[in-house]
């Protein structure tokens, strides 16, 4: 290598430490199939404005196929000096087919080309990423058909509160899911912006037709501002806070998951496929997977977070800071798919304990109804609220449930009780009468499963 430009007190060669702190290819190789398809576009781009005659664009097109090939062969022989996907691609071009491959980035920057990279590479993956969404709310849906049946005891503050059906709470994080769904769907047209022909910074001189690029690659619309074009990664940060919003549900599920399946609860027991054992105690089945699910939310955010700080105070255009745009993000497209597909396989395989949810349905869990109960006698709800209250305090003092008590117990509380009180203690007729939207009986989960399934349609 030549002294450098700037020599005086350098010795000549890039310090060996900095050549590798530079170097990306070991983690943008992954985006060598959306880097020659935007170089074959660009090509095409070129002849059209009369850079390349039709035969140099064929021949420029056959070498990258043969390039793009060698990746997918696994057989692409990296070199030193190869810094990243940019330049190990055009590289081996014009080792293939001589000068001619200097063509290529006529009006081109790396500057311009990578950010249409990532780009066709998010939105290639973004495909994938909803698929196993909606494979995991498929889950959860098939479930919550199933097991209609079962009541469990709902909770705030982790407290006994009103008797609700499992399904029910099946589909209220499916229903977080399906709002990530429409979320990632929406991020799409800020994804599909081709940066292709802004150049280094100003625009591209030779006037490439950037319309036909966009078409060419799949592209919903042209940057507009040739600046913005080759700066922005605002598509990432969206990406990747749609992402970490998406594992805070994950993580909220498997919480959920994690205390139903103590010994305490034993609502669900997680199947041994998703489950680990400790190295001491040989009883032990712990919920690793859901566990994990939980930790790796706090990983994706922190990709979120990391790039969000080093872009804040960049200045304009391309700054080789953006070069830390990728392991974040390919992190985080790696983490959320995994964790869709384990979150699947959890919810799939677990076995649910409908006897369990049952026991742990206290009587107590129908003081609401029994207030709803005088509401409907006549008697203002404010009332109520405190001669139910009244009604679980005898109870616990006798050390008994809230149907242990008799029709003179609770007539010394309000004349309006009467023998009809019994009704009352009826978990199944306490859940069938939360019938308006959104409700836990029978007819509104079935709602809720029907309005899923439409969703998974599109
Ligand atoms: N590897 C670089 C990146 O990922 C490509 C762009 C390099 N451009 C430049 N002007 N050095 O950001």
């Amino acid at each position: 290598t030549k002294q450098k430009l700037w020599g005086g007190r350098f010795t000549g060669k890039t310090d060996p430490l900095m050549h590798e702190f530079n170097q990306s290819l070991r983690y943008d190789r992954r985006m060598h199939a959306a880097d020659i398809r935007g170089s074959i576009a660009y090509a095409k781009a070129l002849t059209k404005v009369g850079i390349l005659t039709s035969e140099e664009e064929q021949q420029i097109v056959r070498g990258l196929q043969t390039v793009g090939k060698e990746w997918e062969d696994g057989v692409f022989n990296i070199q030193p000096d190869d810094e990243d996907i940019h330049t190990a691609n055009e590289r081996r071009l014009s080792e293939l087919i001589g000068p001619l491959g200097g063509k290529l980035h006529t009006g081109r920057s790396r500057n311009d080309q990578v950010a249409t990279d990532m780009r066709l590479w998010l939105l290639d993956e973004v495909k994938d990423v909803e698929a196993g969404l909606k494979a995991l709310i498929r889950v959860m849906v098939e479930r919550a058909e199933q097991e209609k049946d079962y009541l469990l005891p709902g909770y705030t503050h982790l407290q006994r509160g009103q008797p609700i059906r499992w399904s029910h709470l099946l589909l209220s994080h499916a229903f977080s899911f399906h709002a990530d769904l429409q979320r990632l769907q929406q991020l799409i047209p800020r994804v599909s912006v081709l940066p292709l022909g802004c150049g280094a910074l100003a625009g591209n001189p030779f006037v490439v037709d950037r319309e036909f690029l966009a078409k060419e690659l799949g592209f919903q619309s042209v940057a507009e501002n040739s600046l913005y074009g080759v700066g922005d990664r605002d598509f990432i940060v969206e990406f990747m806070m749609w992402a970490s919003l998406s594992m805070t549900h994950i993580s909220r599920m498997a919480e959920d998951l994690v205390i139903y399946s103590t010994a305490e609860f034993g609502f669900v027991t997680l199947s041994d496929a998703y489950s680990t054992g400790s190295s001491i105690m040989p009883q032990k089945k712990n919920p690793d997977s859901l566990e994990l699910l939980r930790g790796k939310s706090g990983r994706v955010f922190g990709n979120m977070a990391g790039f969000l700080m080093t872009l804040k105070g960049l200045p304009s255009t391309y700054n080789k800071d953006l070069q830390e745009d990728k392991e974040p993000l390919f992190d985080a497209v790696d983490t959320i798919s995994a964790s869709f597909k384990i979150a699947e396989g959890v919810v799939a395989t677990m076995e649910v304990h409908a006897d369990k949810m049952r026991q742990a349905l206290t009587m107590d869990v129908l003081a609401t109804d029994l207030a709803d109960y005088l509401v409907r006698k006549g008697v203002p709800f404010r009332e109520t609220h405190h001669i139910s209250g009244r009604a679980v305090a005898l109870a616990e003092s006798r050390k008994c449930q809230l149907n242990d008590l008799t029709l003179q117990d609770y007539q010394s509380l309000n004349a309006k009780f009467t023998d009809d009180i019994h009704s009352v203690f009826d978990f199944e007729a306490s859940v069938e009468r939360r019938e308006s939207i959104g409700g836990t009986s029978r007819k509104m989960v079935e709602r809720q499963i029907a309005v899923l399934r439409k969703a998974l349609e599109n």
